[in-house]
């Protein structure tokens, strides 16, 4: 079922003149989302990459449940409560090594922001106002001003424009260009002192799905280290097991002087962020001079439901099954993608873990690519979710998808080039 084009919602990324009616979902389980008149389809991209266990998993279902029947939401400036005590301490234990506060906020845009706010924040206080913020060419961070400012320009922002600041743009560390995207920070950091590095790690999602190396990872830490300058790893997308690791960082060896988690922080079933800093930010921020506070909230700072999402989501992580998953989707995948790479409708086979896509060979690659609404209603019509950027397809599911799913998913893929796409 749709819901009428005379609906008064105005839906996000979405042009309502060439698509005017939204499919109504009702309800979702696993993998799968049902429709109010019983269609049922298949969650390929979990959600906007959020749903990483399932949809509704019993654990966190049952935690939301018992959260709401005890304290739904108190203000979190001079008050706490048990759940986010319990998860600030929980998250300690499991990021990279170095990072002791935990603050809490509600997207993956605003952990960036309070990301950035972080860092002028520290240099400021600590009496050296760095202004320089540098980010990676084709980089995603979100839609919030800060977020649009450090991420890639293009038509998305375009309108916006006069509201941006302005940041060093790194060369995305393509096969071949690694050193050219380190010797264009050490420049920066050499030109002006540089605040911070802000990166996604490992791979640049909205940006394409566009993979690089740990090596540049690492090489990229050591000149923020030469330079004092901080390091903040946007793993709103990467996180929760999406390369195989728990966090892409650990996956490199790096250690990153803030972190910014969202999407998978609740196992994908309520909106909850936080951004994570080492004892050097929180302190440059601890000071009886009021001036000094990190001036920063939301109204919904640390639900404590979401807070209870998450901590049973770090239990599931803790004791069940989700290591075995990820293995055996990243197995999953790469058996799946290994015909499509003689495949000469497709280029630039790639896999992360659980994160696997390919392009269709057309002549306007890209995210405004012509074929990319083509591909979405071709799924569509199959009963599965992809919602691929211009000519790109990616395939990123909960952990609980199985081989007929996945089945399911590149039997479609494999039939959209046929039906759609040209050659190499
Ligand atoms: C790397 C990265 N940062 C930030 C964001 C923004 O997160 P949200 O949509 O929760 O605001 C996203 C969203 O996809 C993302 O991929």
């Amino acid at each position: 079922m749709t819901s009428p084009a005379t609906s008064p919602v105005w839906h996000p990324f979405t042009q309502h003149a060439l698509q005017p009616n939204m499919i109504e979902i009702a309800r979702a389980e696993g993998a799968w989302l049902e429709t109010s008149d019983g269609r049922r389809i298949l969650d390929a991209i979990s959600s906007w990459w959020v749903v990483t266990h399932g949809h509704r998993h019993p654990r966190i279902v049952a935690a939301i449940e018992a959260q709401a029947a005890q304290l739904d939401q108190v203000i979190f400036a001079g008050f706490t409560h048990e759940p986010a005590e319990r998860l600030a301490r929980g998250l300690l234990d499991i990021v990279p090594p170095g990072l002791a506060h935990v603050f809490f906020s509600d997207s993956g845009s605003t952990s960036v922001e309070v990301a950035l706010k972080m860092a002028l924040g520290y240099w400021r206080n600590v009496g050296e106002p760095r202004r320089r913020i540098v980010a990676l060419e084709h980089g995603y961070h979100g839609d919030t001003v800060g977020g649009m400012s450090v991420g890639a320009r293009g038509v998305f922002n375009a309108a916006y424009e006069p509201l941006l600041f302005d940041v060093v743009r790194l060369p995305f560390p393509a096969p071949g260009l690694k050193q050219e995207t380190v010797a264009a920070f050490r420049a920066a950091c050499e030109a002006e002192p540089v605040a911070a590095l802000i990166v996604e790690p490992l791979i640049l999602g909205a940006g394409g799905m566009l993979l690089y190396p740990e090596s540049v990872l690492v090489e990229l830490q050591r000149v923020c280290a030469e330079h004092g300058a901080l390091l903040i790893a946007d793993e709103v997308m990467t996180g929760w097991g999406r390369t195989g690791a728990l966090f892409a960082c650990g996956k490199a060896g790096v250690a990153p002087d803030i972190l910014c988690l969202a999407k998978g922080l609740t196992g994908g079933s309520l909106p909850l962020a936080v951004t994570l800093c080492t004892p050097r930010i929180f302190e440059a921020h601890h000071s009886t001079d009021r001036s000094k506070t990190f001036f920063h909230s939301s109204s919904y700072t640390a639900n404590p439901i979401a807070c209870a999402a998450a901590n049973a989501n770090l239990e599931i992580w803790h004791s069940g099954p989700v290591a075995e998953r990820i293995a055996a989707l990243t197995q999953g995948h790469a058996d799946r993608l290994a015909p499509f790479r003689q495949n000469h409708r497709f280029t630039n086979v790639r896999q992360l873990g659980t994160i696997a896509a390919l392009d269709v060979c057309v002549p306007d690659a890209g995210y405004l690519a012509g074929i990319g609404p083509k591909l979405q209603q071709f799924f569509l019509e199959r009963d599965i979710l992809l919602r691929p950027l211009g000519n790109t397809i990616y395939v990123m599911p909960p952990y609980c998808v199985t081989p007929a799913e996945l089945d399911l998913i590149y039997g479609a893929i494999g039939e959209a080039g046929g039906a759609l796409g040209g050659s190499s």
